[in-house]
């Protein structure tokens, strides 16, 4: 059932272009500039008049409400607060009749999350889900929702789900959007041509594997590791060093670059490998500073940058390209070679790829 692949994990990576491609199916109309959600249609009036949105998930799945809140904030202009499932739950949080809140879970049963749900729908709220698994519990506990069609995902480590909960909410996002008439109609027939060429994006990026192997090999035995990045790649950071921490017992942080100076600069040195997602598109003059600051305290530098990419190739210890797209669509691709990277740092340390110590695949206990 890993159809060839020596792995779930792997197995799940590769799937990807074509994960994504199905989460978007039916639903994405680049060619009548229209997004279709029929799962959200009769709550659409709640999106476009919610004065806040709150996403909701743990682990991966909050890492993906985090890019979600940059998707809503700056497309559809409605401010959106991501908690812990498990913070929110017993914060005694202020929520009101006409906030929306989504719930995101690839499994549909983690009990934090569940139990955060109980309490926002107790307050009124309405609640919208973005599960993986269809007739699991917190689809059955939402008022509404989108699945994700990523398909059964196995490896304890998220992959393609994520990437498929990050398509399901850039499409909400955009329709939202639209409804609300916060997107020109020239930027949403560009962001929807663009997103139909994530897929095959994607797949240029697995086309890299070699590489990445090579990288993975060079850094294999580290036993720290900092991911940094800014803006829609901030999430991105946060999720690479969720990989590799879960599924190679490596420590790693994820960071926004900019926080560097803040702290974990002073961790660097030449020992101490920083993968930097830098691609073009957002706040590359800033990252690029902030790859000098490590390169002059002697820490390594694996770069995730932009096809073509020359200054920051002549600074760093090695790079990775990978395909140009909007920004806001970046973390689709960016997220690839650090999915790749855990995997075979993980491997080549001997490491349970898919049943990974200590965890489980689904968190049904607080
Ligand atoms: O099934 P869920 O999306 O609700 O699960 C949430 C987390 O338990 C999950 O993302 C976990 O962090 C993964 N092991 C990450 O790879």
């Amino acid at each position: 059932e890993k159809g060839g692949y020596e792995h779930f994990m792997l197995k799940e990576i590769y799937e990807q272009p074509r994960s994504i491609r199905d989460s978007m199916r039916g639903r994405l109309r680049p060619n009548s500039d229209q997004v279709e959600l029929g799962g959200i249609r009769d709550y659409i009036k709640k999106f476009v008049n919610a004065k806040r949105i709150i996403i909701l998930g743990c682990g991966t799945s909050w890492h993906a409400g985090l890019v979600g809140e940059y998707l809503f904030e700056d497309i559809a202009r409605i401010p959106v607060e991501v908690e812990y499932a498990s913070e929110f739950r017993y914060r005694n949080p202020v929520i009101y009749e006409d906030d929306v809140v989504i719930a995101i879970s690839q499994s549909g049963e983690t009990a934090d999350t569940l139990a955060a749900i109980e309490l926002a729908k107790s307050k009124g709220a309405t609640i919208i889900g973005i599960c993986n698994v269809i007739g699991s519990s917190i689809p059955r506990a939402t008022h509404a929702g989108s699945y994700t069609h990523a398909g059964p995902e196995i490896g304890v480590a998220s992959t393609k789900a994520f990437t498929a909960q990050v398509t399901v909410l850039t499409l909400m996002a955009l329709h939202v959007a639209h409804q609300k008439g916060s997107i020109t109609n020239q930027r949403l027939h560009r962001l929807l041509i663009e997103l139909d060429s994530i897929p095959d994006k994607v797949q240029k990026v697995l086309d890299q594997n070699e590489k990445i192997k090579y990288i993975a090999e060079i850094y294999k035995d580290v036993h720290n590791a900092l991911y940094l990045g800014r803006g829609y790649n901030f999430p991105v950071a946060l999720e690479g060093a969720l990989k590799l921490k879960e599924i190679s017992y490596i420590h790693a942080e994820g960071y926004p670059a900019a926080e560097m100076k803040h702290g974990p600069i002073a961790l660097i040195d030449e020992e101490m490998p920083c993968f930097v997602i830098a691609p073009r598109a957002g706040a590359y003059d800033k990252i690029v500073s902030n790859i000098q600051e490590v390169k002059a305290r002697k820490g390594k530098i694996i770069a995730i940058v932009t096809e073509g990419e020359k200054l920051i190739k002549e600074m760093a210890d090695h790079t990775i390209e990978i395909p140009d797209t909007e920004e806001c669509l970046m973390p689709l691709i960016s997220v690839i070679p650090l999915q790749l990277l855990s995997y075979h740092i993980a491997v080549m340390r001997g490491c349970n790829v898919d049943q990974p110590r200590n965890l489980a695949k689904s968190v049904t206990v607080e």
